[in-house]
Order: structure tokens, then sequence, then C-alpha cells
């Protein structure tokens, strides 16, 4: 297994281009089974995680070309519709293929993806939707086993909970079945926008995006057109490097952002004292050496991600006294506390929130990554801290981080991979 060895306590400088979304790749990579054509898609990050979903497709059936970020997927050839075990355990997203593949064929079975790292998260949010939809929908031995014969029907769905996936299958589902679908209480995120917006321009008539209610007008099962596309950027990548400078004192430029996306992460930052300048799709951040404590809820967008929470807890171990976190979106999100502990970190837990007593000298120590933002939260702490710090089981980040060592080695870091 690989190994991340950081030698701490430098400052990083010069530019680092964030990669394309990987939650936002994953639905468009869903939407191709919906396709009845050549779908081109650039701007692809090289992570574990897309590569998983691509095995997914080839399992299924179709014909794939991923190389250089860039992908070309043609799904005509599908002539599989179940989700194995194997697959869906490694990555919960492998579920976005649920609403598709039900939506196209009228029947598939796809792994329950269980438990994970940061809480239960279950999916019966996306299973009564589909319900709503036409479908019956049983257990067997983990698998759901969804039927829809006739194809699904629109229905009006409500969701109790925001949910991003959930949204997403639903959305998927919707654009094949039969009438409009409204879904109120939709989530928001700049990833669920896109997935609409790539619909759209497949010919299917969406009312609503970027808001929490969303029409749609299903297509009947007919399969769609759809256009080449260039996934948007990752705004947590982009969050990450943005903390990566201020736990470090350094000043550093982000390249091919979508600052809009990154609104509620730039304003704690500049409420923890940080001058930003921000263009278009570039940012820059000033070194700090005196960062104000914070308080942060995680909320669903426009709100601050609970994806980034992990991070800001690092960088509030440099804050000069008391700040607060407060995680409401997932139940056992603090995975990272008991490991930034152990690099001398202060924090006491109280629940759901998490009061961090800064400012600490964090010393280089062997930690334990435990899931993907967490471990991104280590690598941040051993940047600031003195000596060298071994972060093991670092193949969480390899899911959804393009080129970590790479960028942070052209920005100044002291990084190596090792294997133990
Ligand atoms: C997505 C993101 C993840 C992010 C999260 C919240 C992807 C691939 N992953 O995850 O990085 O942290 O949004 O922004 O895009 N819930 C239910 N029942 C359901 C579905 C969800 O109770 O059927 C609950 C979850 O347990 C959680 C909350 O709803 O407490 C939000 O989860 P959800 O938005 O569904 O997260 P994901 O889509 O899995």
């Amino acid at each position: 297994m690989d190994f991340l060895c950081i030698q701490g306590g430098g400052r990083l400088s010069g530019e680092v281009h964030i990669s394309g979304s990987k939650n936002a790749a994953l639905p468009l990579l869903g939407v191709t089974l919906l396709g009845k054509n050549d779908i081109h898609i650039h701007n692809l990050p090289q992570v574990v995680d897309i590569q998983t979903f691509i095995t997914l497709l080839n399992m299924l059936g179709a014909k794939t070309h991923f190389e250089a970020g860039n992908a070309c997927i043609n799904t005509t050839s599908v002539n599989q519709t179940k989700a194995v075990y194997d697959i869906v355990r490694k990555m919960r997203a492998s579920i976005l293929v649920l609403g598709p593949l039900l939506a196209r064929f009228g029947h598939c079975e796809v792994s329950l993806p269980g438990g994970c790292a940061i809480g239960a998260r279950p999916v019966d949010l996306h299973l009564k939707a589909l319900e709503k939809m036409g479908a019956t929908i049983h257990i067997e031995s983990g698998y759901i086993i969804a039927k829809a014969p006739q194809g699904l029907k629109a229905a009006e769905i409500e969701f109790e909970k925001i949910t991003v996936t959930g949204t997403e299958n639903i959305v998927m589902a919707a654009a094949l079945a039969r009438g409009k679908t409204r879904i109120l209480n939709a989530a928001r995120e700049p990833e669920v926008v896109q997935l609409c917006e790539v619909l759209q321009e497949s010919g299917v008539q969406i009312e609503g995006i970027g808001s929490n209610e969303l029409i749609i007008e299903g297509s009947d099962r007919e399969l769609l057109n759809i256009p080449s596309f260039n996934v948007i950027p990752d705004r947590i990548e982009a969050g990450t490097y943005l903390c990566a400078a201020a736990i470090t004192q350094s000043a550093i430029t982000l390249k091919n952002i979508c600052t809009e996306h990154l609104k509620a992460i730039i304003l704690k930052l500049k409420e923890a004292g940080f001058t930003l300048y921000v263009q278009e799709d570039t940012i820059s951040i000033e070194s700090l050496s005196s960062i104000q404590p914070f308080e942060i809820i995680t909320t669903e967008y426009p709100g601050f991600p609970t994806d980034v929470q992990a991070q800001f807890m690092a960088l509030a171990t440099q804050a000069e006294g008391e700040s607060k976190i407060i995680e409401r979106l997932f139940e056992n999100r603090f995975m990272h506390v008991n490991e930034l502990q152990r690099m001398g970190a202060k924090i006491t837990l109280d629940g759901n929130c998490a009061n961090v007593h800064g400012k600490t000298h964090l010393l280089g120590a062997d930690v334990m990554a435990t899931d993907l933002r967490a471990s991104s939260a280590l690598v941040l702490a051993a940047l600031s801290a003195k000596g060298e710090t071994r972060i093991h089981r670092i193949y969480h980040l390899d899911r959804g981080y393009e080129q970590l060592e790479e960028k942070l080695t052209q920005l100044g870091a002291k990084v190596y991979r090792g294997r133990e």
C-alpha cells in the first residue's frame, strides 16, 4: 500500500491548475447511458473514482476510450444491467447508474452501497422517488432489484432531505420517462446544474435549473444525442489548495477555477483575515501570519460545503483562538479529528460540533487516511507541521485528487510517495 511522506514547515509559491470536478464527472458518466451517439467528455480528472466508473460502464457493455482527461463513450452496445458488488463497494457513486439503467431498460440490479466511513449514507430517497415514478423495487441478497417494464412515468417528487446524487439519479431517470416530472427540494449544487445543462443541450426540456424545483420533460425512452462538453472545475480541490496556502502562510494562484462556485469558501477565508484576488477563472491568496478564528456550519449549496470541512479544521489549528465547526450533513464526518490530535491539534468534540483550540504547533507523525476529504486535511496539517509526516492508506486521496504530489511539488512542497 502506498503512503505519502511530507516534510512540513516550508512555504508554497507559484500556480496550480485545478482539475475537472470528480463529483460533476460521475453523474455525467452516468448520463452517457442515456445517449445514442459517441459522447466526447473533456477535462475529466484522472483519478481512481473516474476510472472505476468507466470500468463499470465497460462491464455493462459500453465502448469507452479515456486518455489524458478526454473520454469518448458510446453506450449503444450496453447489454448488461447489473452493477456488481465488487465495483459498488469501491465507490458509492456507482448508484448513479440506477436511474439511467432503469429508465432505459425497464429493469436493473445495483448492489446496495452499504455504510461508509462518514456515516450510514442510505439510498432510501433514491428508491422512494423511483417508486413514485412507477418502479417496483425490492432488495434481494444485497442488491436493489428495480423493475419498470412499461418504462418510468413522470411524477411529483418531494425529497424529504436534500440529496445530491439522489437528485442526479432522478433527473437522469426523468429525462427518459413519460411526461413531466417535478422535483421539489432538489439539490442545487453546481454538479447538479451541469448535469441539467448537458441534458438540456441534448434536447431535454428542463425548467428551474439551479433552483430547488426542477421540471423535466422526459423523452419516453427515446435515447438522446448528447453533445461534447467540458467538466466544470473541481471546487473542492480548489478549496483544498486555498487551505494549503493559508495553513503554510503562503501566497499562491489557482488557475482554471469557477469563482462563482467558491463563494462560501472565499467568504470564510476572508472572515479568517485572508486577502484574495478573484478573477473569473483565477484566484490568488495572500499569505497571512495571524489567522482569525472562525465558525463553520456545513450545509447544502450555496452554503459551506461539507467536503472542505476537514480541510478547514486543519486550518483552524493555526488560528489564534477557538474556532467552531458544526457538521450538519453527515453524522460521522470527524474521522480526521483523532489523526489531527496525533499531530498535536487541540480539538474537543461535542456531537456534531468540534471546537478547535488554536494556535497549536503541529508536529509530524504517522497518521492514517480514513476517507477522501479527511485525508486531505492530514496533508494540509502535514504541510504546516514541523518535521516529517507519513500518511498511510492514501488510496483514499487517489480516489479524488489528480496528481496530488506533482501539484504540491510544483508549489514547492517536499512530498514523496512510498510503498510499505
Ligand atoms: C454527494 C457528494 C459528496 C458530498 C455530499 C454532500 C458525490 C459523488 N458525492 O454525496 O462528496 O459530501 O453530496 O454534499 O457527488 N440521505 C438519506 N437518504 C438518501 C440519500 C441521502 O438519508 O437516500 C442523507 C445522507 O445520509 C446525508 C444527506 O442525506 O446525511 C446528504 O447526502 P447526499 O447529498 O445524498 O450525499 P451524496 O449524494 O451521497
